[in-house]
């Protein structure tokens, strides 16, 4: 069973992005050791659309138990991928690198947390681990 992980945008930046807030790891490093545990693939988009793409496309692959989707500021905005995440079959865990409820008040609304499996965050780059292993386990 594979597992996609996506990253929105300004996610490109990890390592080097307000490195008091995200951290120095690198999502190749995070990748790495993810893919000891499954099979995981990864796609990242500064853009709102082309992450509603991919959603539809991998979210009625039944060779995917789950995607991992940290949409970054569109988490806070977008309807619409809300929307494409109530369209599709593959079950869908936000992630957030940084614990979003402990920072500036706009962060704390998700528009697609209602419409995900769960929700993990203030791990640092563990909370795509904590998010893998929730899908691997079936939760
Ligand atoms: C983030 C939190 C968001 O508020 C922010 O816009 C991001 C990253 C996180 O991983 O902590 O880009 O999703």
């Amino acid at each position: 069973m594979k597992i996609l992980i996506i990253n929105g945008p300004n996610l490109n930046l990890l390592g080097r992005r307000e490195p008091h807030i995200y951290g120095t790891g690198t999502m190749d490093d995070c990748l790495a050791s993810l893919r000891k545990l499954c099979d995981v693939e990864y796609f990242q988009s500064n853009c709102e659309g082309a992450i509603i793409d991919k959603l539809h496309e991998v979210g009625f692959d039944e060779a995917y138990c789950g995607i991992v989707l940290n949409a970054g500021a569109y988490t806070h905005t977008s309807l619409a991928i809300a929307d494409a995440i109530a369209a599709i079959e593959v079950p869908v865990v936000e992630v957030h690198i940084s614990n979003v409820w402990s920072r500036e008040e706009i962060r704390h609304h998700s528009m697609i947390s209602g419409v995900c499996r769960g929700v993990i965050a203030g791990f640092g780059l563990d909370s795509y681990r904590l998010a893998v292993e929730s899908l691997i386990h079936g939760h």
